[in-house]
């Protein structure tokens, strides 16, 4: 196989930032060397990350579903026999007219870059009609458990501070979905790491706040949601990846719960982000 390599690697302490394309950067990695991957792909017509070859841009939600798989297909050989992948995706309406790729394309509260083409049409698959749900984040996950993973739990993330929707037709969209994965049924699951506050057994809701004072990246995930990803999924020591790193909030989570992070990254602007939050954690002795 023709050997590829990543456009550049930065390494900060505990974290390697591999800028490229996770279709290439993947490759490289060695066979069960991770312990946990923790990520949310671009969700199918809606930001612009503003790379010829970003994620979520295509003209098809099908083909979408199909590049996630092949991408998690190379997570799953990089994964240990006893790793877990926790994916959160996002879903999206099909829509005739207005802007959008035919896609999650609502204009709402202060969403940014978002991609936008006039006159979009409905995506000519899965019997989809004007105003359709598209069901995508299922639609990933069936077709992630047909091509070898083992899909273990749904977990709903209950957003505490939704962005608004200006819809009156139906519910506000509140909530979205996460996804744990195993790649062999004696998967590593630590159910001490993080409990309900009663002491219970964790519950597949997890009512989260986002992120506040974050830097440019338009789609930053809660860093509680990371936290608990991790700690239920590896152990200290172990290397956590992230695919589609952004401001590489899981590389800073893993990074504080003394784990080692991969992260990879399309985009130079964002992956600098995270070059510079993981600096600044060594530089304030965040964690030695
Ligand atoms: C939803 S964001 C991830 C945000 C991240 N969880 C955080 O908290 O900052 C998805 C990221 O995937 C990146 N991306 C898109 N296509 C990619 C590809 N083919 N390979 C690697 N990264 C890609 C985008 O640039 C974007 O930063």
């Amino acid at each position: 196989m023709e050997q590829q390599s990543p456009a550049q690697e930065v390494t900060v302490g505990n974290a390697r930032i591999l800028i490229g394309d996770s279709r290439d950067v993947l490759a490289l990695l060695d066979s069960e060397s991770v312990q946990c991957c923790v990520t949310s792909p671009p969700y199918w017509g809606l930001r612009d990350y503003e790379h010829p070859a970003q994620l979520g841009a295509e003209e098809s939600p099908k083909q979408y579903v199909e590049n996630l798989v092949g991408i998690f297909r190379e997570v799953r050989r990089v994964l240990r026999p006893t790793g877990t992948f926790w994916l959160n995706v996002g879903d999206g309406y099909a829509r005739n007219g207005g802007v959008g790729v035919c896609g999650p394309n609502a204009k709402v509260g202060n969403t940014k870059r978002l991609i936008q083409k006039r006159n979009c049409r409905v995506p000519d698959c899965w019997g989809l009609k004007d105003r359709d749900l598209f069901g995508l984040p299922w639609r990933v996950a069936f077709a992630l458990q047909e091509d070898g993973w083992i899909l273990r739990s749904k977990i709903t993330w209950v957003k505490k501070t939704p962005m608004p929707e200006s819809v009156r037709n139906r519910p506000s969209s509140a909530t979205e979905e996460i996804f744990l994965f195993a790649k062999e049924p004696g998967y590593y699951y630590d159910n001490q790491a993080v409990r309900e506050r009663s002491g219970a057994n964790l519950r597949n809701y997890w009512i989260l706040s986002s992120n506040t004072g974050g830097g440019s990246h338009p789609a930053v995930f809660p860093h509680e949601l990371a936290r608990r990803c991790i700690l239920l999924g590896s152990r200290p020591g172990d290397i956590v990846l992230d695919p589609f790193a952004g401001s590489g909030t899981t590389g800073i989570v893993a990074v504080e719960l003394r784990r080692k992070a991969i992260l990879v990254e399309l985009n130079e602007a964002y992956a600098r982000e995270s070059e510079e939050r993981l600096r600044k954690g060594v530089q304030e002795r965040l964690w030695a």
